[in-house]
């Protein structure tokens, strides 16, 4: 099977086709969803909050997103893998950034990293891509800032801040970079950037016109609890059945219903 390349992605979005996205922790997730034909698998630095029990995705560091990437990339035949560089791995310097960057792909085999902000880090995304390090950036909601914004707030619902997105997307594409996030803003702003850049946009919340579209999988499959932001439809409640099952078990075993004769050696 070929692997999705960032040309294809390009040309899907020149043809109009869209571009799925998914985020992936692990190898047997990963397995499903490349089956699937899912174009993208994203390694988020969301495992921190998603998997790892942490209250948002600060805490995350270089080595868990290497640990969680591994696996994520055996699985994966034909879907692109993409990282998240985790908060403080490209903020500090420019050199910082590209050895994280490189140590990243090295060391996991995925074939682009992403990373938060927009003009601010302009020059950042510029100097990965000038070594061949291919860049999808993130802006809007970017839950690295989650202490400047206050919360997990939509952006770009006023003039300025709906000014300041337009020049952050324009910024990024100018930089290099070979798609966009767009994260929580209204789906009238997701349009006109999509509308406005060459490269493809990939929305979470920010209406049906960007590209493509992508979910955190816990999120669509029912795996998150209570959490469900306005932008996430939950497929399925795998909660539910994972809860009915193990019950179940917990009740055949103690009743001794299980192991029944044909899971047992004769
Ligand atoms: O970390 C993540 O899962 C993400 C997606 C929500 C885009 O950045």
């Amino acid at each position: 099977m070929e692997k999705t390349t960032i040309l294809d992605l390009q040309r899907m979005k020149d043809e109009g086709q869209k571009i799925t996205m998914l985020t992936a922790y692990d190898y047997p997730t990963a397995r499903i969803l490349d089956s699937c034909g899912v174009d993208i698998l994203l390694v988020g630095d969301s495992v921190g909050n998603v998997i790892l029990g942490e209250a948002n995705t600060l805490p995350v560091s270089v080595e868990a997103m290497i640990h969680h990437t591994k696996a994520v990339v055996k699985a994966s035949e034909s879907s692109l893998v993409v990282i998240d560089m985790p908060f403080m791995s490209y903020q500090i310097s420019i050199e910082d950034a590209k050895r994280n960057a490189g140590r990243m792909m090295k060391e996991t085999g995925v074939e682009a990293v992403k990373l938060e902000g927009g003009a601010g880090m302009e020059d950042t995304i510029r100097a990965i891509t000038d070594i061949d390090i291919p860049v999808m950036a993130h802006i809007g909601l970017t839950p690295q800032s989650i202490h400047r914004m206050g919360g997990y707030r939509v952006q770009g619902k006023e003039d300025k801040q709906r000014e300041k997105l337009l020049t952050d997307a324009l910024s990024v594409e100018r930089a290099g970079a070979f798609s966009v996030v767009l994260e929580a803003i209204p789906s009238k702003l997701g349009e006109e950037i999509t509308k406005r850049l060459k490269i493809p946009t990939i929305g979470i919340g920010a209406g049906v016109r960007c590209d493509g579209q992508v979910l955190v999988i816990n999120d669509l499959l029912g795996l998150s609890g209570e959490f469900r932001p306005k932008f996430v439809k939950k497929y399925v409640n795998l909660e539910e059945i994972i809860s009915k099952s193990v019950k179940e078990y917990i009740s055949e075993v103690r009743s001794e219903a299980f192991p029944g004769d044909e899971h047992s050696f004769h």
